[in-house]
C-alpha cells in the first residue's frame, strides 16, 4: 500500500531542493574531542589510557585504530547499493543506466599528466573536492589566498587514478567534458552518476542499522525530541551523540519509521560530512525521499541530493559541511 501523501504545511515557505539553503551548523571536521565533551564528564589529563574521559574512550573505540570503522570497512564496489524503486515519470540523472561501462570505456591517460582545474567554477570543485577528501579553505569571509589556491588548480592525473574509484570518477568527468562539443572544463552530470555509483564503497559505512547501532551509536538508548522536519515533510525524531559528531533523523508517519538518515561529522579529512541513508528494514540505500516547492515530495539519489542542502555557500570552493540547514521560513 502506498503512504498517504505528505504535503507542505501551507504557512511555511519552502527553497527547492536545490535551492539557497542558509546553513546554521557548519564547522564540522575530522578532530578528536577536546576533552569531555558529550557525555562525557571525566577529567582528562595526562596521556595514559587510565586517564582518558569517557568520550575520549567511545571517539578511540569508534575511530582509533582497530576501532568500529576499522572493523566495519568499505561496503563492496561490485554492485550499486540500490534502494527502493525510482518512481515513474521522473527521471534523475543518477538513473541513467551504464555508468560502470560509460568509465570503463574511457582512456584516463588521455588527459594530461597535470590537469589545469582553473576552468572549473567553485560547486564543481566542491564535487571534486568531496570527492578526493581533500581539505579546503576554511578562512571566512575574506579567505586567505594561499587557501584558495590550495583547491586543485593543477590536478595531478596519476595521483588521482590511485586514490580508486571515486579518483576515476573525477578523471572521467574531466575527461567527458574533454570530448563535449564543444568542449567543456566539466561533465558534471557524469560527475553525479559516478559519485552515486562508487560514494558508499568508498566510505566506511555500515550496510544495515543494526551494525551501524551496535559498533558507532546505539541512538534508541536516547528518547530524542521529535520535529516536523522541513526537508522530509513528516515528523522526525532527532538523535545525536556530540563526543562522536553523529546525528540521527527518523522520519515519521503514524508511529512508522519511513527512512533513517545519519551524518557522520567527523569521518572525513576534508571536514565535510559523510551522508547515509537507511530504508526502513534499515539496508543501507542510495536515494532518498524529499520535499520539493508546491509538489509531492520526489525520490532524489544520495549523497548528491543530501549535498545540495547541506552545502556550505560561504567557503569557497563550496564544503558540505552544514550539519543543520536553516531551510524554512515561518511566515505567519
Ligand atoms: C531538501 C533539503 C535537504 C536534503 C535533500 C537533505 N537534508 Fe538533511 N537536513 C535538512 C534540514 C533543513 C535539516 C534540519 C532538520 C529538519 O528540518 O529536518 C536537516 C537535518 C538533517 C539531519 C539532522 C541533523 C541534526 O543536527 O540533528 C540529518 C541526520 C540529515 N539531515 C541527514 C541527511 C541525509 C543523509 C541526506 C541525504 C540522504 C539529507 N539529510 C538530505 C535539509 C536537507
Amino acid at each position: 500500500m502506498a503512504p498517504p501523501m505528505r504535503t507542505l504545511p501551507r504557512t511555511l515557505l519552502f527553497a527547492t531542493l536545490v535551492a539557497a539553503c542558509g546553513d546554521a551548523g557548519g564547522g564540522a571536521g575530522a578532530a578528536p574531542p577536546a576533552g569531555g565533551e558529550g557525555e562525557g564528564e571525566g577529567e582528562g589529563e595526562g596521556e595514559g589510557e587510565a586517564t582518558l574521559t569517557p568520550c575520549e574512550r567511545r571517539w578511540e573505540a569508534v575511530y582509533g585504530p582497530g576501532g568500529a570503522l576499522d572493523r566495519i570497512g568499505k561496503p563492496s564496489c561490485d554492485e550499486a547499493v540500490g534502494g527502493p524503486e525510482w518512481p515513474e515519470g521522473r527521471e534523475m540523472f543518477e538513473q541513467r543506466p551504464g555508468f560502470v561501462e560509460e568509465l570503463d570505456a574511457l582512456d584516463l591517460t588521455e588527459l594530461p599528466e597535470a590537469i589545469d582545474m582553473g576552468g572549473l567554477n567553485t560547486l564543481e570543485l566542491g564535487y571534486v573536492g568531496y570527492a578526493l577528501e581533500e581539505p579546503t579553505c576554511e578562512t571566512q569571509p575574506d579567505p586567505d589566498p594561499a587557501c584558495v589556491s590550495a583547491v586543485h588548480p593543477v590536478l595531478d592525473r596519476d595521483a588521482t587514478l590511485a586514490q580508486g574509484p571515486l579518483g576515476r570518477v573525477v578523471l572521467g568527468a574531466l575527461l567527458r567534458g574533454l570530448q563535449a562539443d564543444p568542449p567543456q572544463a566539466f561533465d558534471f552530470v557524469f560527475m553525479r552518476r559516478g559519485l552515486h555509483r562508487y560514494y558508499a564503497c568508498t566510505r566506511r559505512i555500515p550496510t544495515d542499522l543494526e551494525t551501524f547501532r551496535r559498533e558507532i551509536f546505539d541512538y534508541t538508548t536516547q528518547e530524542g525530541r521529535v520535529i516536523d522536519s522541513f526537508p522530509k515533510v513528516a515528523q522526525r525524531r532527532m538523535r545525536s551523540d556530540s563526543c562522536l559528531g553523529v546525528y540521527v533523523g527518523e522520519a515519521l508517519l503514524d508511529g512508522q519509521i519511513l527512512d533513517t538518515e545519519i551524518l557522520m561529522t567527523k569521518t572525513r579529512t576534508d571536514g565535510a560530512l559523510d551522508f547515509l541513508a537507511y530504508d526502513p528494514d534499515g539496508r543501507l540505500v542510495d536515494r532518498g525521499e524529499f520535499a520539493t516547492a508546491g509538489g509531492p515530495p520526489i525520490m532524489a539519489a544520495a549523497p548528491y541530493v543530501c549535498t545540495s542542502c547541506h552545502l556550505n555557500r560561504t567557503v569557497r570552493p563550496n564544503r558540505f559541511d552544514v550539519q543543520f540547514p536553516l531551510m524554512a521560513v515561518d511566515v505567519d
